[in-house]
């Protein structure tokens, strides 16, 4: 890097670092006291906790969103030939989670400015085959519900919520994840609560959750897992072909503490958000849009656009040199159609979604993690101005 000896971050400073704390080590601490590593208690809790977070149905933890997402999708009852419009711009595990049930992603092209996906393209995605919805709060910020419900209502649709980036969102006053038939919520290491790998079905009817919870563990009656407990030995039967999907005590004791710590976390996030806002607006790139009246944005991903023309340096010229400044960075994400998978099996083309396609070649996602101090988030902003210049 030309005459450019100082790193802005001494160390590397990794993207997406996890806010972690002593009660979630201690509470780690004390599960491997005990003994009961596996599903118990402590999911239990944590179950009731982010219920009572969403104040909202019946909550059902996994090991995954992945998991989450592929559940939804099989207790919907999907079948071959039936689709479900989503969005271009997210992560392949949305997507797989509908091929995994048998059906059909149809993705849609998104909003220019919210990145979320487009209503008027969901109406227009809508066939006779389509059976679901499956939005993203894309980067926490949330999508426009009264328009998607009202197309669900219109074609008698399911809708189910990818909130993978959405835990603390809220759309008109309504949490992400209750506004259809099932929110799917991520733990993992980079997400705004963590337990390592984890998930969280929020499902809003209780018929619905018994069947999320038994195909979560092989298919077996409800509450399986306590059968080596204190009570006595109970036979567990098999009901359907199910899966292994279960979330351990060992990853809700993190869990529990770092669902209690959400809401201060989301205020140190929005404290970096306002900094990086108020450094990098002055700079040819572009940052996030303002998040709209009546909402409230999760503050999952900062994601600036690197236009070549604007900017001098190509958006992965500049993921190098942010890297070399000891900086790590995303990418959120390459619009689906660029993978080859998606383009050999399903014909997917990228010239179809020209938002997803022209977001997903100049976005790069910032550190923005409640890790980081203020001393931290001065050198990102420090190696954003000298990636810019070479
Ligand atoms: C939008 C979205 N959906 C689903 C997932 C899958 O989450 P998990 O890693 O918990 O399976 C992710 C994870 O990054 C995601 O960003």
């Amino acid at each position: 890097m030309k005459g450019e000896p100082q790193r802005p971050h001494e160390r590397f400073l990794v993207f997406g670092a996890p806010a972690l704390g002593e009660p979630e080590i201690d509470e780690v601490v004390d599960s491997l006291r005990s003994g009961w590593l596996g599903t118990g208690p402590k999911v239990a809790r944590f179950e009731d906790d982010f219920r009572a977070y969403k104040s909202w149905g019946h909550a059902v933890a996994v090991n995954s969103c992945t998991a989450a997402l592929h559940l939804s999708m099989l207790a919907l009852g999907l079948s071959a030939g039936d689709e479900v419009v989503t969005t271009s711009l997210t992560f392949c595990a949305t997507v797989n989670a509908v091929i995994h049930a048998g059906a059909t992603p149809v993705p849609v092209d998104v909003d220019p400015v919210t990145m979320n996906l487009d209503p008027g393209q969901v109406a227009a995605a809508v066939t006779p085959r389509t059976r679901a919805i499956l939005p993203v709060h894309f980067a926490g910020r949330p999508c426009d519900m009264t328009a998607l419900q009202a197309i669900a209502r219109d074609h008698d649709l399911a809708l189910v919520e990818d909130c993978a980036h959405a835990i603390e969102a809220q759309y008109q006053g309504r949490p992400t994840g209750t506004f259809g038939d099932f929110g799917c919520f991520s733990f993992y290491v980079t997400k705004n609560v963590v337990t390592g790998e984890g998930g969280m079905v929020l499902a809003g009817s209780e018929e619905h959750a018994a069947r999320i919870k038994a195909l979560a563990l092989h298919g077996m009656t409800r509450d399986a897992w306590r059968r080596f407990s204190d009570e006595g030995y109970r036979h567990y039967l098999v009901t359907e072909a199910g899966f292994k999907y279960n979330m351990m005590d060992l990853q809700a004791a993190i869990g529990i503490h770092q669902l209690a710590r959400v809401e201060s976390n989301w205020e140190r996030r929005r404290a970096i958000w306002q900094r990086y806002d108020e450094a990098l607006s002055g700079l040819p790139l572009v940052t996030p849009a303002a998040p709209e009246p009546e909402t409230r944005h999760a503050l999952h991903l900062y994601t600036i656009l690197i236009d070549e023309e604007r900017a001098g340096v190509s958006r992965d010229v500049f993921l190098e040199r942010m890297t070399w400044h000891n900086v790590g960075v995303g990418v959120h994400y390459l619009c689906l159609a660029e993978h080859p998978y998606y383009r050999q099996a399903l014909g997917w083309r990228a010239d179809d979604f020209p938002q997803a396609t022209r977001i997903g070649r100049q976005t790069v996602s910032l550190p923005f993690s409640a890790a980081l101090s203020d001393a931290d988030v001065a050198d990102v902003i420090a190696a954003v101005e000298r990636s810019l210049e070479g």
